[in-house]
């Protein structure tokens, strides 16, 4: 592989944090830089905080990749669940490649934090069906099978109880709710149930922030046959994703090749 550093940015509901790559260590070349997401989160807004992110580095004219909270296919964002409407639709490989000067590669979060996980943390060595969670404000998913992403899966929108999964079982239902971590977990239970009907994954790796709580809940997780583990990258795994998908852009291969 030639390229060893690539700029990673991961645009979340409250942050927009960043940080130089290290590809062959699959971790973050530099300390992380954040920076608030503004509300509204425009994409003009937003890009403009990506650009400082990148600044911050004097990273320009280098690859970029980008995490976006939303389907994206070719660069293009097509839905918005959980940020400014404003962003299905847009260009948004085109918009940040222009304000940053640099090209850029934009990918869904949870599937950028798979990429990651895949190749570096939890995953790392799995060839059957392994299915990535990211638990936050919604629910992210990324499903691989030979070590190979089907993109955009949106498993936190399926139906759970006549309600989106992820407005039942996201961290954010947790404390808008005030449930306790078995309240939770049963409903993680019956989720992570549903998504095993499904796809009959192997493995389940547990991502977001609450991934380093995970001797609180996964514990108490009943009802699913499949091995879950806590995600190891935690909070650096969008941004490491990120770099991968960027590096594979600018090597014209699928980001899991990246680390193959
Ligand atoms: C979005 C997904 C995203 C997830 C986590 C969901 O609401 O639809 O695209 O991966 O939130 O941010």
């Amino acid at each position: 592989m030639s390229l060893t550093n690539v700029f990673g940015v991961d645009i979340g509901g409250s942050g927009i944090k960043g940080a130089p790559v290290d590809l062959e260590r699959g971790d973050l070349a530099d300390e992380r830089f954040k920076v608030l997401t503004p509300q509204p989160a425009t994409p003009d807004a937003v890009a403009d905080r990506v650009r400082e992110v990148a600044e911050h580095f004097g990273w320009a004219g280098r690859p970029v990749g980008v995490t976006f909270p939303g389907v994206v296919t070719d660069g293009t964002t097509r839905t918005a669940a959980n940020v400014d409407k404003g962003w299905i639709g847009v260009d948004a490989a085109g918009l940040l490649s222009d304000r940053i000067g640099s090209p850029v590669t934009v990918v869904n979060d949870a599937d950028a934090a798979g990429y990651a996980e895949m190749t570096f943390g939890a995953g790392r060595g799995r060839t059957g069906t392994v299915v990535l969670l990211t638990f936050g404000t919604g629910i992210g998913s990324a499903v691989f099978t030979g070590g190979r992403l089907v993109p955009n899966t949106e498993l936190g929108h399926l139906e759970l109880d006549g309600h989106e999964a992820e407005k039942r079982a996201s961290t954010k239902a947790k404390e808008d709710r005030d449930l306790s971590w078995q309240q939770w977990a049963r409903r993680v239970g019956k989720y992570l149930a549903h998504v095993e009907m499904l796809l009959s994954p192997e493995l389940f790796v547990i991502g977001g922030g609450v991934s380093r709580k995970a001797e609180k809940f996964l514990p108490l997780i009943e009802g699913v046959r499949a091995e879950i583990v806590p995600a190891q990258l935690q909070n650096n795994a969008g941004i490491v994703g990120a770099g991968m998908a960027a590096a594979a852009a600018a090597h014209g291969v699928a980001a899991a090749a990246v680390g193959d």
